[in-house]
């Protein structure tokens, strides 16, 4: 460090002790308006049901047969009377007859191989009625295989069971609401889940621009690992119902690009659409299509998600949370690329140790009005001087009424403007009445909860103070006599927690 730096950073350090010191003098609070949860009919019904919801749950895991362990290996009543372990558990898909050139329809061929995998040995049970075939492997052999018909697996009640290693492309007669591999049952069974531990792993998707890739219905801890989706009409990867489907490592885009494309405006579709609880989205990469994750089930958490699906300006978004009023979703460590978030009546949301790039932003949109339980923190926003907020408000549909435990602080900003519930301020003056104005730095419009600040005058006098007006985020300071000092003021102000404090440098400032 050179040397002026360092008187530099001691000087600071001085200044920070000094101010200290006279923090301590004269505080004044506004009492907090704390509005209860419970007031809130719609958020206990939703939690109602959630806890309805994971009580079942927990019943069922009671209820079902522990893992197997058993030593013996008893086919199940399903399975054929081979004794397992006499026929391979890898299907090879060019035993069937699927050309892995892509040229000839390989539909039937691979749909014989899944099916010879679902009546294949296995051993007991996964949940319920969940029989474990064992680790079935389908191969595909590295080739690629045209397929007009989705991929649906036979019959629900069945999982351990992984398709891998290789490229799916639809025909062009390939259905227009189907998905290449299609995870809903055709049957029902005993089981309250369709599938439990399927693996789809190293796969390539092309729809061809008819359908999705991958849809996951009612099923229990799917991986979709290392996956390469594009040229979707519809979603990359749909997950309805159901619980824990895991998707990492994998690349989702509508058309093949790397940015910058000149079609980017006309990007439809949605890379991944979230429709159930407890999934998680990690290390992905969406580079194209209208949004990148659309998310309307509770408790999921996206991390390391790049992207650059569709810029905001052509009408992108990146992330979408359209659940209002029980968002209970946690965006970490995400990067937003000229794309950004939007969360309606967000409950129970946390976006922390992100990048926002491009003018992306935060935008919390009012539904019915509510938004508590948010932490926004810690973020960097980078931008291009043209003064966008990095969070914003829509209340074209009515304002913010319902306002609780929302913490927007701690984030950095680059050729942005900054927002947040916590601020600080400080004037000059001389006399009985001081105003600083936070509207420009925090979030909500006329909303400050509560204030501190603190007073030190270093005069013969010790007048008497108090927080007089917080309308409209200006927040005014009275004295019972003028004040003839120049007047430095720090601290915090906040919508949650408001720290202001006045500090008075006197004409003995040096006795301070
Ligand atoms: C975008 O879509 C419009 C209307 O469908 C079409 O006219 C235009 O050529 C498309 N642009 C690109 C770059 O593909
Ligand atoms: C606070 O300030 C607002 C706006 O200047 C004003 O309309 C209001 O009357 C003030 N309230 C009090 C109690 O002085
Ligand atoms: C403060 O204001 C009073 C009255 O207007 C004036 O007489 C005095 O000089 C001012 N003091 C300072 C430090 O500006």
């Amino acid at each position: 460090m050179e040397p002026a730096m360092q008187r530099k950073m001691l000087t600071i350090v001085m200044g920070l002790a000094s101010l200290l010191i006279v923090h301590v003098n004269g505080e004044t609070s506004l009492p907090f308006d704390h509005q209860k949860l419970t007031s809130d009919g719609h958020y206990l019904d939703q939690m109602q049901k959630m806890q309805a919801f994971k009580h079942s749950l927990l019943t069922r895991r009671q209820l079902a047969t522990p893992p197997t362990i058993s030593s013996s290996p008893a086919p199940a009543p399903q399975a054929t009377n081979q004794p397992p372990g006499s026929r391979p558990s890898v299907y090879e898909v060019t035993t069937y007859g699927a050309d892995p050139t892509g040229k000839l329809d390989s539909t039937e061929a691979l749909l014989r191989a899944i099916t010879d995998a679902f009546n294949g040995p296995s051993e007991g049970f996964l949940m319920k009625g969940i029989k474990n075939l064992g680790g079935a492997h389908i191969n595909l052999q590295g080739g690629n295989y045209l397929i007009s018909k989705p991929l649906r697996l036979p019959a629900a009640g069945a999982g351990n069971l992984k398709i891998s290693g290789g490229t799916l492309t639809a025909s062009d007669d390939f259905p227009t609401d189907g998905y290449l591999i299609d995870l809903s049952a055709s049957s029902s069974s005993s089981s309250s889940y369709n599938y439990e531990y399927i693996t789809m792993k190293d796969l390539m998707l092309d729809c061809n621009f008819r359908g999705g890739g991958i849809s996951v219905i009612n099923s229990l801890r799917t991986s979709i690992d290392n996956c390469y989706i594009s040229h979707f009409s519809t979603e990359g990867i749909l997950v309805q119902n159901g619980h824990e489907t895991y998707i990492r490592n994998s690349f989702l885009g509508q058309h093949i690009t790397a940015g910058g494309d000149p079609g980017e405006r006309n990007f439809s579709g949605t890379a991944i659409n979230l429709m159930g609880n407890d999934n998680a989205v990690t290390d992905v990469v969406i580079f194209s299509a209208a949004i990148g994750v659309m998310v309307s089930g509770q408790a999921n958490t996206l991390s390391g998600v790049h992207c650059y699906n569709k810029a905001r300006g052509f009408g992108g978004t990146g992330i979408y949370l359209k659940l209002p009023s029980l968002t209970q979703t946690r965006i970490v460590n995400c990067y937003l690329d000229y794309t950004g978030i939007v969360a309606e009546d967000p409950m129970q949301l946390t976006i922390s140790s992100s990048f926002f790039l491009g003018d992306a932003f935060i935008l919390l949109k009012s539904i019915n009005g509510l938004a508590e339980g948010i932490n926004i923190v810690d973020n960097m926003f980078a931008g291009s001087d043209t003064g966008i907020e990095i969070v914003q408000l829509d209340q074209s549909k009515g304002p913010f009424k319902k306002i609780d435990q929302v913490v927007v602080d701690r984030n950095n900003v680059k050729g942005m403007n900054l927002k947040a519930t916590v601020a600080r301020g400080s004037v000059k003056g001389n006399g009985t009445s001081w105003t600083v104005d936070f509207s420009p730095a925090l979030l909500f419009p006329n909303l400050i909860n509560h204030v501190q600040y603190s007073l030190s005058s270093g005069g013969a006098t010790f007048p008497r103070h108090a927080l007089r007006n917080v309308s409209g985020n200006r927040v005014v300071i009275e004295s019972d006599i003028a004040v003839p000092a120049s007047v430095f003021r720090h601290g915090g102000a906040g919508q949650r927690e408001l720290t202001l404090a006045c500090v008075f440098w006197g004409l003995q400032k040096s006795e301070l």
